[in-house]
């Protein structure tokens, strides 16, 4: 039994990538071109574009990068028109371009806070909307895939732009699901819990001994790879997962569960420890026989 997708997965596709240059997003390109998909990717920088089309034709795949910041409106429609002129209709979108900074957040100034919200909540709007207007004109079938993050359920300390804004994210995949869905059209998003990319993980992770208290909550003692989240996508992506609308799927080791659960603390200490504490809460075994 083969233990990949198809190579053929995503042919057909035109797939956009959002900040698809850097990062999960790149990796995200890379593994949809080896799957068959025409792919589309955008950012503000055209040098990482450029990057990342050449990896992905130098291993036969095709790809176009078009710059565009997904925070202004005409700048969305306009990129749409491009990326369909140069490789036809869209049938794919995965909102992925994020903005996000660890501060307290009685220090985020007004612009701080837009250049988070305006990223991740406007462009996650306008690339959608741009993309179902177009399908809905003519009467096609699509799929929108959105980087949510654990933390748009839970809410989380010092990263409250990029909380705030990703729970809309959720909100728009869910809402839109009903609002679309019997169009052919469907949405669904994962939630992402740490996983370590070139830049992001370098603005977000202070130092190494926090990294290691990171890992170390997380069950399967790990951080996600990139390619992990991009066979994820691929999944979504797929009619593999045409019954699937409106989902949150997480990715994260189980990190959120276990910072939950009551006793779950007690996995993080040796086995020693585990076991004389066990030891001293048994009843006396003589005590227990009648
Ligand atoms: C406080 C900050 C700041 C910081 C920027 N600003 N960094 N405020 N703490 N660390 C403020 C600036 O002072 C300015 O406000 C405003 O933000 C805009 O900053 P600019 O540098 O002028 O512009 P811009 O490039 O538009 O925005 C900066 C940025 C963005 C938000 C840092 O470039 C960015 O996010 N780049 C990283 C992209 C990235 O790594 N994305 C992945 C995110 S990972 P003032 O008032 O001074 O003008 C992620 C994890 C979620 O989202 C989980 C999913 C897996």
């Amino acid at each position: 039994m083969s233990d990949d997708f198809a190579d053929d997965l995503l042919t057909d596709h035109h797939i956009v990538i959002t900040g698809g240059g850097t990062g999960l997003g790149r990796a995200m390109a890379l593994r949809f071109a080896d799957l068959g998909a025409a792919v589309t990717i955008n950012g503000r920088r055209t040098e990482p574009l450029e990057e990342t089309v050449a990896d992905i034709e130098e291993r036969g795949g095709t790809a176009e990068g078009i710059s565009c910041n997904v925070r202004e409106a005409d700048a969305v429609d306009a990129f749409f028109d491009e990326a369909e002129e140069r490789q036809g209709p869209v049938t794919r979108l995965v909102n992925n371009a994020a903005a996000n900074f660890l501060a307290a957040t009685k220090y985020i100034s007004p612009n701080g806070f837009d250049a988070i919200v305006k990223t991740n909540l406007y462009g996650s709007f306008y690339c959608t909307q741009a993309c179902g207007r177009r399908w809905l004109e003519r009467a096609e079938e699509g799929v929108v895939l959105s980087i949510a993050t654990t933390y748009a359920e839970t809410g989380s300390a010092y990263v409250v732009p990029s909380a705030m804004s990703k729970a809309g994210i959720v909100a728009m995949t869910r809402s839109l699901a009903a609002e679309w869905g019997s169009a052919g059209i469907r949405l669904n998003a994962v939630a992402p819990g740490p996983f370590p990319t070139e830049g992001a993980w370098d603005r977000l992770m202070p130092s190494a001994d926090l990294e290691e208290k990171m890992r170390q909550r997380i069950p399967v003692r790990r951080f996600g790879s990139p390619e992990e989240l991009a066979d994820l996508a691929s999944f979504l992506l797929s009619d593999l997962s045409g019954y699937m609308n409106g989902e949150v799927v997480t990715v994260d080791g189980g990190e959120t569960l276990a910072a939950g659960g009551q006793f779950n603390t007690f996995t993080r200490m040796s086995r020693e420890q585990v076991k004389s504490m066990m030891d001293a809460l048994r009843p006396e075994s003589s005590e227990n026989e009648e």
